[in-house]
């Protein structure tokens, strides 16, 4: 059944021929967009539906997640809070919490945190294991996430856990490990960071899981300068996520890559940290994407218009370059084209603000500006 979207007071497609325009029309047939244009040409429908003047935009594409999870960390974020630093020691936390929770239990958690992300215009999202840590764990998690998820990531080398030897442990990854989680995911992931992986040690990960065929992306230069974002290029990695702490090299190196920088500015926030050189990154022509990260550590919230807020008024990107970033860009860092565009053949992932322009998004902080979601094509609100 086509359905026909009229009265849209801007619509964003990301589409360079496309563009952005203004009293614009879309359909969508089935699971896909099957136009996109000015109202004036519209062609006819099955359905009607009348947004009254307000934008449509892509739904958002969230590339970075942890969400299959268990417990709490509430007393951390509060000692941060207090002054305490962050650290990746805290992971060990949600790991005892995660084992200890039944498969109904980590899928409901699960289920709970994308509807939330949907009912605020998420509509294509990536989740990761990592807080497992062990064979089983690890093959569970990534089971329960594609249940929910559409992009999910094995990240067993997210800390080593407490008692393991480093070296026994990333032989485990690199072996048992991935051959019971490889059925389940499409990428890699690695925690490249003092106190969590070295270099040598992602380097063994990433290339173990390139072997068998996934894809690849790094958690890197979160706590400090590192080696992460050097290694993610020279992988040739789909992204490398939190880029916070970038030397020059650094950025050189991503603006003459295909490896996305993902950004993201609430686990910045949340763990008192500085705030990601997005505009460093983009006037190198580095690409740039932004994510969510929601986890129950460093970034409680699975409100990517909320990094699109911080983006534009701290981290002085454009309206436009958050809101491309936080679907196409998110779109790109998956190495996918289906999503994060509103144009003939794409998914039919739409997002109604209600407002009459993305621009409310940061004019208008902290207010919920979504009205309607469609993913695949169904309204979801
Ligand atoms: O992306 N950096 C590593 N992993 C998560 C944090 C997870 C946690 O603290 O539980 C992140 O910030």
């Amino acid at each position: 059944m086509a359905v026909l979207i009229t009265g849209i007071g801007e619509l964003t497609t990301n589409d360079p021929e496309l563009g952005k325009l203004r009293d614009a029309a879309l359909v969508l047939d089935g699971e896909t967009v099957g136009w996109a244009g000015p109202a004036a040409r519209a062609p006819d429908a099955d359905e009607r539906v009348d947004v009254e003047g307000r934008a449509v935009l892509p739904g958002w594409v969230d590339s970075h997640t942890h969400l299959v999870f268990a417990g709490d960390r509430t007393a951390e974020f509060e000692a941060r809070m207090a002054g305490q630093a962050y650290a990746a020691g805290g992971i060990a936390v949600t790991v005892d919490a995660t084992r200890a929770a039944s498969d109904e239990q980590l899928a409901a958690n699960l289920r709970r945190h994308v509807e939330e992300a949907a009912a605020q215009g998420t509509t294509c999202l990536e989740t990761k294991t990592g807080y497992g840590l062990t064979v089983a764990d690890e093959a569970r998690s990534a089971r329960i996430a594609g249940a929910a998820a559409d992009e999910v990531t094995f990240l067993g080398a997210h800390l080593v856990p407490p008692g393991a030897d480093a070296e026994s442990y990333v032989d485990l990854v690199c072996g048992e490990m991935l051959d019971a989680v490889a059925p389940y995911v499409r990428w890699a992931d690695v925690f490249c960071e003092t106190g969590a992986f070295d270099e040598a040690q992602s380097a063994r990960v990433l290339k173990a899981a390139a072997e068998r065929g996934l894809g690849l992306r790094v958690h890197g230069n979160q706590l400090g300068e590192g080696p992460g974002v050097r290694l993610a290029v020279e992988l040739d990695a789909a992204s490398v996520d939190h880029c916070t702490y970038l030397s020059d090299a650094d950025v050189e190196a991503l603006a003459s890559s295909n490896t996305v920088a993902t950004i993201l500015p609430a686990c910045d926030l949340s763990t008192r940290q500085a705030l990601a050189p997005a505009r460093r990154l983009l006037d190198a022509g580095a690409t740039v994407a932004l994510a969510s990260n929601a986890n129950p550590g460093s970034s409680y919230t699975t409100s990517v218009a909320f990094c699109v807020t911080t983006a534009v008024l701290q981290l002085r990107m454009t309206v436009d370059e958050a809101v491309w970033s936080a679907t196409a860009g998110g779109a790109r860092a998956l190495r996918r084209e289906d999503v994060g565009y509103l144009r003939p053949g794409a998914r039919a992932d739409v997002h109604v603000l209600d407002a009459p322009s993305t621009t409310h998004l940061a004019y208008r902080p902290g207010v919920p500006l979504t009205h309607s979601v469609w993913r695949k094509g169904a309204k979801l609100r």
